[in-house]
């Protein structure tokens, strides 16, 4: 069993951001500059847009961090949208996922300059994506496709089973595992709550990725010997014996299914390190557009 690990992927692929960063500074140009906004105090959203500021930095990124209450108004982040579509000095623009009820998501996600959307949330993106045309690919998928192909993990032909269909992770991942890219090429199945089978269709299942938000949904009666799993589930369970008072579980039952499979990425330490490496890619990939 190969031990799918986020900590040396992301290592090896922000040591090749931080070389080709240092070759722009040498050049005395400036480094590309990400802008997070995180809206609210949501202690998840906290820890991912620290830790999205903290890899900016080893880099050798800019990075900023714009925070706002929870109760601002949808104009005011708008209008600080807008400001940063027009500020030559910012390539990437996030905006942290979710957003408080009354403020309404997608009108925030299309307000954001497509050619500055590291997230590749914003639906002339997501378009792109879909007709094969050069996007950024939201971070989480575009991580784990680093991950496979950083491991060599054959997709062609093979029958992936895509469980949740969020616009973040499970849809975009099915695009590009059926896409004819590297490590595309796959048969897809996406399924969702509402499918009946999910146990015979994930025993299907040459490749697996758990995207439902369910901790230790997939059990080792769900899979097939020799499957890959990636496991995108990061789910905060309370634990009075953690030092936090709370761990971090995966989608998958690690323990029983990782016997039985060829491949599998941990919880933590597997595709969340990816996600920040995708958003660094994107990050510099925003800044080479413009240059
Ligand atoms: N919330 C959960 N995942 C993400 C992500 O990748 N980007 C943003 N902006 N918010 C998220």
């Amino acid at each position: 069993m190969i031990l799918l690990d986020g900590k040396v992927v992301s290592a090896a692929v922000k040591e090749i951001i931080k070389t080709e960063t240092a070759i722009i500074l040498a050049k005395h140009q400036r480094p590309p500059h990400l802008v997070a906004i995180l809206v609210g105090n949501n202690g998840a959203s906290e820890t991912y847009v620290a830790s999205k500021v903290k890899n900016c930095e080893e880099v050798g990124f800019q990075s900023t961090l714009i925070r706002f209450d929870s109760d601002i108004s949808e104009k005011t982040l708008l209008d600080k949208i807008k400001e940063l579509n027009q500020d030559a000095t910012v390539d990437g623009i996030l905006v942290q996922l979710p957003l408080p009820k009354t403020i309404a998501e997608s009108k925030v996600i299309e307000a954001i300059d497509p050619t500055k959307d590291v997230d590749g949330f914003h639906p002339i993106n997501a378009g792109k994506l879909v007709q094969g045309l050069p996007a950024f690919i939201p971070a989480t998928p575009y991580g784990i496709m680093l991950m496979l192909e950083y491991y060599k993990i054959e997709t062609k032909g093979k029958h992936a089973v895509v469980i949740g269909r969020s616009n973040i992770v499970g849809r975009p991942m099915s695009i590009l595992l059926s896409s004819n890219l590297p490590y595309g090429n796959c048969t897809v199945t996406l399924c969702n709550s509402h499918t009946t089978n999910l146990k015979e269709m994930c025993l299907q299942g040459d490749i697996i990725v758990a995207a439902l938000g369910k901790p230790g949904f997939v059990k080792e009666d769900m899979v097939k010997e020799g499957a890959v799993i990636i496991d995108v589930g990061i789910t905060r369970v309370e634990d009075a014996t953690a030092k936090k008072g709370f761990r971090i579980k995966g989608d998958v039952s690690f323990d029983e299914v990782s016997r039985k499979v060829s491949a599998i990425t941990p919880v933590p330490g597997g595709v969340g390190l990816m996600t920040i490496a995708g958003l660094l890619k994107n990050t510099l990939l925003a800044y080479q557009n413009k240059m």
